[in-house]
């Protein structure tokens, strides 16, 4: 079949260390039918040739689920950062060329660090707090239409795309990003996580919270799970001048 002597080119930018200065490598690998980015990378991790005909280091990445749910394949592909598992080479333009996320400091090759996001769940509380010392017995009931949008925030996967689509955040920058944001609306809509809604409040009207948003929109057309960000921006911001005025006056209520 003539399919079997076709080649898949890619252009795969590589960095040895952190420190490390960037530089390409091109490859040319054996073309089989629905070969995703990962299968393709998995070839050259198979057999470290480059498209010189030179021995190399098998190229680095990181990978979880190979479903979109961890989140950890996310590389920039073709110029645009989406999963790397769900990335079928059939529809991409060849070359394909790879490169890391550049909001993200870079480990080995594609793989990067993504503790800044990681370390802005935990500024903003982005968990239910539970005892888990005893059976709580069943959690309390939500109504269904905020179960509903609820259930939408809660696919996120902090695969770092918002991220990376995002104007304001950088290396300059010590803004939490749309997921973090997002994610305290989600925690502060539980009836149990309403209980640290003031304290995540608080962290979003502190340094790098809500009022870095740029409003350029940019999350929610990367977001691969259609999670409504700048919705939950909006919702936010009502909230916060809700907690600002009720911080000033005091009050005794706090859901
Ligand atoms: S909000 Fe969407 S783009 Fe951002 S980290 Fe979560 S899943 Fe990824
Ligand atoms: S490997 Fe988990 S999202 Fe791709």
């Amino acid at each position: 079949m003539a399919e079997d002597h076709k080649t898949i080119r890619m252009i795969v930018q590589r960095q040895d260390e952190p420190e490390a200065l960037p530089y390409e490598e091109e490859f040319e690998i054996p073309y089989r039918k629905n070969m995703n980015v990962i299968s393709a990378l998995m070839e050259i991790r198979r057999n470290p040739v480059n498209a010189k005909g030179e021995q190399t280091t098998p190229v680095y990445w990181d990978m979880g689920c190979l479903e979109e749910v961890c989140g950890a394949c996310s590389m920039v592909i073709n110029g645009k950062a989406m999963q790397s598992c769900t990335a079928l080479i059939d529809q991409l333009e060849q070359p394909v060329r790879l490169e890391p996320m550049k909001t993200f400091p870079v480990m080995r090759d594609l793989a990067v660090d993504r503790s800044r996001m990681f370390d802005s769940l935990k500024k903003v509380k982005a968990w239910v707090p539970i005892d888990g010392t005893y059976d709580l017995g069943e959690g309390p009931r939500m109504p269904e239409s905020k179960r509903q949008w609820a259930y939408e925030l809660s696919k996120c996967m902090t695969c770092g795309v918002c991220l990376e689509a995002c104007p304001n955040v950088n290396s300059n920058s010590d803004f939490i990003g749309p997921a973090a944001l997002s994610q305290v609306r989600l925690f502060n809509s539980h009836p149990t996580g309403a209980y640290h809604k003031a304290e995540r409040m608080d962290a979003l009207l502190d340094d790098g919270g809500l009022q870095n948003c740029g409003n350029s929109q940019n999350c929610v057309q990367a977001c691969p799970k259609g999670i409504p960000l700048t919705t939950s921006i909006a919702a936010l911001n009502r909230e916060a001048t809700l907690h600002s005025f009720k911080s000033f006056f005091g009050s005794d209520y706090q859901h």
